[in-house]
């Protein structure tokens, strides 16, 4: 399963799959897979697709991303008749951005609807990006290239159809961690932590961390029972804060505002079993787009 998810997302890791369902089976864990940072939650869904997890959660504090996930699972009628009636256009998406600006007052089915519809319309699936192709439409692809209705749709239904097992959340991460988590199962649970990134979060999305976030994220991070794996942009001030522990390095490639093969931290529990063999991220999955 390449693309369960519907979103593209920056730092998307849907391609890291494989490299997970290793995880799960080297630790022997089938229940419960958590994204606090779940974004595209592509690694969620294709597990969950996958039959390698029982159960899903996902979370995240950006209003627009929660929303759209809760829509997907609460509404996907009503979700998949919008998509199906939807002009896509330079006009709309105007109407689109303008929910947007004011979420504060967007009620929650507005607000995923116009966070799918931008996400599939903007480049690289930044919510504060430019519409694909320049509002002239003069660009090589044009605002529908990433807007095929009928795979959408197909993705949108495979995944409602297992929405009992989909938990949606919108909390903060630190909350999360702290007082949701110790609800699950600690033998039978991964969590998977993946925060806006060091450098650049700013850039990609619209809740992001500044220094003493990313500090205290490792504090809550060192006095978790459960199992996790963390993953960071690589960064000075990231190995200096996570200055104890060993990371497995690997290479993934971004779509974002630059094409370039950016390196990133993979910081584990103590007591995670990690597979041997290929380093994640290359392989196979380096075909895949990041930007489906
Ligand atoms: C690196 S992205 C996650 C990408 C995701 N793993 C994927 O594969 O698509 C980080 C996400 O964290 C979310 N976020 C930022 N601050 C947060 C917070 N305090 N609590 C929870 N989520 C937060 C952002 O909205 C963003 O979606």
């Amino acid at each position: 399963m390449r693309f369960g998810t519907p979103l593209r997302y920056p730092g998307g890791k849907g391609k890291l799959t494989s490299y997970f369902e290793r995880v799960l089976e080297e630790n022997d864990i089938d229940g419960t897979y958590i994204e606090p940072y779940a974004g595209g939650a592509g690694i969620a869904l294709n597990l969950l697709l996958n039959e390698k997890i029982s159960e899903i959660v996902i979370n995240d504090y950006d209003p627009s991303i929660y929303a759209f996930w809760k829509v997907l699972k609460e509404y996907p009628e009503d979700l998949i008749d919008k998509i199906k009636e939807v002009p896509v256009t330079v006009e709309e998406w105007d109407r689109q951005r303008t929910i947007q600006s004011n979420k504060q007052v967007a009620g929650l089915f507005q607000l995923g609807f116009s966070t799918f519809f931008l996400n599939r319309t903007n480049r690289s699936g930044v919510i504060s990006g430019g519409v694909i192709g320049g509002r002239e439409q003069t660009g090589p692809y044009r605002i529908d290239a990433r807007f095929n209705k009928t795979d959408l749709i197909r993705r949108i239904k495979k995944i409602n159809g297992l929405s009992d097992r989909i938990t949606v959340l919108g909390l903060d991460a630190n909350k999360l961690l702290k007082h949701i988590l110790p609800r699950y199962d600690e033998a039978d649970t991964l969590v998977y932590i993946d925060p806006p990134y060091y450098e650049k979060g700013n850039l990609l999305y619209m809740n992001y961390y500044v220094h003493s976030d990313h500090e205290d994220l490792e504090k809550t991070i060192s006095g978790l029972k459960h199992r996790w794996i963390l993953s960071y942009d690589d960064s000075p001030d990231i190995r200096s804060i996570y200055g104890g522990r060993v990371p497995l390095k690997f290479e993934l490639n971004y779509s974002s505002y630059e094409s370039r093969k950016g390196a990133e931290v993979f910081y584990t529990a103590d007591d995670l079993l990690t597979p041997s063999g290929p380093v994640v991220g290359i392989g196979e999955h380096m075909l895949i787009d990041q930007g489906c």
